[in-house]
């Protein structure tokens, strides 16, 4: 696998962010699904903890993973490893392996997941997405939840480049994440909550969807496809404000507001600023973007 630039200032903030504010996530879901839900037609928008394991569920279906047997999926950016937990469950014969940069996610994530018998199936590791160890350079397939967002750059040309060094010819990808949809400059108002939420949220900025797209191409990647899936997602951001309050008051309540850690109180500020991005609909999209590695000899 090539080398990549590892931005160490980048995985500090991100370490400090994950590891003050993870318990927090609680807050938004008791598991740690650490991302926002899909929407089913059908389902409850009262019931977040399902829209959120639905997102697991659309990401794994456009994986395709049927024809494999036994494969192994490696999920970028894994936080607590709750979407592979999830995903093992529903698909007996896969194997997942984690990799996060936080070390506090994968000591207690693997805790979780010995506490639900999956110890044999769902591996988490402290490990750059963009610095894999090797015995993992050939997966069936790779998914990155909200985690792509925290490489480098619009065209985040650098986790494309991991990504398609880590599978196998014929491999399978699914990113899920909120991305910008131009590269215009964004009205100044917009700039300003828009560079307020990256940095709350410990990212540089976010991917530009034609930028990645054409990386993906570029890297070697085919039957890539673009799914906005903005209106599903939308019912799940709608809990943002009810969580922000419940917490604010817990924390009143416990006399910690003006004491609250800077990385805490981000936690609470970055999902509203997210919020009211996505509200600008000309600006942003959360997508799902799949595709897949030719198979070796193919055009
Ligand atoms: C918002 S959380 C999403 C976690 C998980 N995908 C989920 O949906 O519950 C972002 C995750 O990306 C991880 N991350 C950020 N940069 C990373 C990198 N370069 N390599 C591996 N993990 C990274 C963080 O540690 C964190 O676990």
């Amino acid at each position: 696998m090539k080398a990549h630039v590892v931005h160490q200032q980048d995985h500090e903030k991100i370490i400090a962010y994950f590891e003050a504010a993870g318990l927090d996530y609680t807050e938004w879901s008791a598991t740690f699904n650490m991302h926002f839900g899909y929407y089913r037609p059908g389902a409850n928008p009262f019931h977040l903890e399902d829209m959120l394991n639905a997102m697991s569920d659309e990401v794994y279906e456009r994986l395709a993973l049927d024809d494999i047997s036994e494969p192994l999926v490696l999920d970028l950016g894994c936080g607590l490893g709750t979407v592979s937990r999830h995903m093992a469950g529903r698909h007996a014969d896969a194997q997942f392996v984690g990799a996060t940069v936080t070390p506090w996610q994968v000591e207690e994530g693997n805790k979780l997941t010995e506490a639900a018998g999956l110890e044999d199936r769902v591996l988490l590791m402290e490990a750059d997405y963009l610095d894999l160890p090797c015995r993992l350079e050939s997966a069936d397939a790779a998914f990155a939840i909200e985690s792509a967002c925290y490489a480098r750059g619009k065209d985040k040309w650098d986790f494309i480049d991991a990504l398609h060094g880590t599978l196998k010819p014929g491999g399978r990808f699914a990113v899920a994440d909120c991305f910008r949809r131009n590269t215009r400059p964004l009205p100044r108002l917009i700039d300003r909550v828009y560079r307020r939420c990256c940095d709350c949220w410990a990212l540089q900025e976010m991917a530009e969807i034609n930028l990645f797209t054409r990386s993906l191409e570029r890297a070697g990647f085919v039957d890539i496809r673009v799914d906005d899936i903005s209106w599903n997602v939308a019912p799940s951001v709608a809990h943002v404000p009810w969580t922000a309050l419940k917490f604010i008051v817990k924390v009143m309540l416990r006399g910690e507001l003006k004491t609250l850690h800077r990385e805490r109180r981000n936690n609470v500020i970055a999902p509203v600023l997210g919020m009211l991005l996505g509200m600008c609909r000309p600006h942003f999209s959360y997508c799902i973007v799949r595709g897949r590695k030719p198979e070796e000899g193919a055009l």
